[in-house]
């Protein structure tokens, strides 16, 4: 793309400023910040101006499978989720690309050591828990890490240093997401330097797009990968790829399963499976009414009363009929580091503007059906967000603690 095509896409978008140091830059960074103009996708700061749009439809309950039900089939579940396993039908979905800017650290959240007598680092956590799975089932599972521009050199580098902490190397498959521009308030793309545009990956729902673009789906095709466990690096608990979850949903013939837990209060800040339109959805705590808080199931127990964990299994032949669909755009405000007019760069420590992000759970309502399949919290749950507080490293390690793993 040449300086004329830049400033002609740019002008359509109201974005001109991108180009205002151009004159200034050297050959290599003027050709470095023509090809971030062409590659970037400017009509996502058009969903600024519809941020406040809600169109949800008509929320409805939908039957969770509880633990004591769990408990009755687990041996029949598990032997058809092993069985799975071992025919190479599961792949598990590493949702890596994130900025973890929550916890404030520069590296990729997977590196960070949880440790305090020893290294215990995010990945490696995960890692072992896969490897459960892995000894259990006697059979590798590939996995597949989704990382971004921002994070994809480190954590490559990372992993391979520490041996993929002891996962076979032939297992393991790397492929980036796509970014996506941050603008400030009032929906102008913030610059990072005087030739690089401010962008942050594009969310994690377009993590299967991300890999049937990266080549990704011909080598779950060519494996016979018919399943894709897809979970978040921030829950050190999460136990990925587990036989007894897959076998579940093979056995109820769903779509899509979706671990979760029970919530706290009815009025905790998770988001609740349930059915929207008829369809498998997922309301966030704040759209929820004090009707739908009140609400209870046959057992009298609250209807609403499972929150999601980000760890879902979805099945391969159903991804493919969704995926040229497209995904809703949320307009989330984070802190956004940024060059102001004067050329002074700045590192805010409050939000600052807005990031276009797609999400993996409004692809579940895309799905035709889902399995809720309750986990216990304390087992299974110990995500980290913050440094400090609630889903922070202090409250992962605690729960650590409770499930005897050394730290
Ligand atoms: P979060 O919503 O917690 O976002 O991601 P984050 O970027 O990691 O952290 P904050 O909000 O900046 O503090 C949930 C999961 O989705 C992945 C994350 O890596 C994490 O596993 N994710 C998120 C992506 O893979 N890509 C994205 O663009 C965003």
């Amino acid at each position: 793309m040449n300086y004329q095509e830049a400033y002609a896409k740019l002008e359509k978008s109201g974005q001109t400023h991108v180009l205002k140091y151009f004159e200034e830059l050297s050959e290599a960074e003027k050709q470095d910040l023509l090809s971030q103009i062409e590659l970037t996708d400017f009509t996502v700061l058009e969903a600024c101006k519809h941020k406040e749009e809600n169109n949800r439809g008509e929320f409805a309950p939908l039957k969770c499978m509880e633990l004591d039900e769990i408990k009755a089939g687990a041996a029949a579940f598990e032997a058809k989720g092993l069985e799975a396993i071992r025919a190479g039908k599961v792949g598990a979905v590493l949702l890596a690309g994130g900025m973890g800017t929550r916890l404030g650290s520069d590296d990729p959240k997977g590196m960070y050591n949880i440790g305090l007598t020893k290294e215990v680092y995010i990945f490696q956590r995960i890692i072992e828990n896969l490897l459960d799975v892995v000894n259990k089932a006697d059979a590798w599972i590939h996995l597949f890490v989704m990382t971004s521009d921002k994070n994809h050199d480190k954590t490559t580098k990372f992993l391979k240093e520490h041996a993929y902490f002891g996962y076979k190397e032939e297992y393991v498959h790397f492929f980036k997401q796509s970014m996506a521009p941050a603008a400030d308030y009032n929906g102008n793309v913030y610059m990072e330097s005087k030739h690089t545009i401010s962008s942050s990956p594009n969310g994690n729902g377009g993590w299967y797009i991300s890999m049937v673009d990266s080549g990704m789906t011909d080598v779950v095709k060519a494996n016979g990968i018919e399943w894709l466990n897809c979970f978040a690096v921030d829950n050190v608990l999460q136990r990925i790829a587990d036989p007894v979850f897959v076998g579940a949903c093979i056995d109820r013939d769903a779509a899509v399963g979706a671990k979760v837990v029970r919530k706290n209060a009815p009025d905790e800040k998770v988001g609740v499976m349930c059915l929207e339109d008829g369809k498998p959805s997922i309301v966030e705590y704040y759209e929820l009414t004090q009707e739908m808080m009140d609400a209870k199931d046959e057992k009298g127990n609250p209807a609403y009363n499972f929150g999601v964990i980000l760890n879902y299994l979805l099945r391969v032949t159903d991804l493919d009929k969704i995926v040229s669909q497209k995904l809703p755009l949320h307009v989330v405000e984070k802190k956004i580091p940024y060059m102001d007019e004067t050329g002074v760069f700045h590192k805010p420590e409050e939000p600052n503007g807005y990031k276009f992000e797609s999400l993996i759970l409004d692809m579940i309502h895309m799905m035709p059906s889902c399995l809720p399949f309750e986990v216990e919290r304390n087992y299974e749950f110990a995500p980290i967000k913050n440094k400090t507080g609630i889903d922070s490293v202090e409250s992962a390690r605690a729960l650590c603690k409770e499930n005897g793993i050394e730290l």
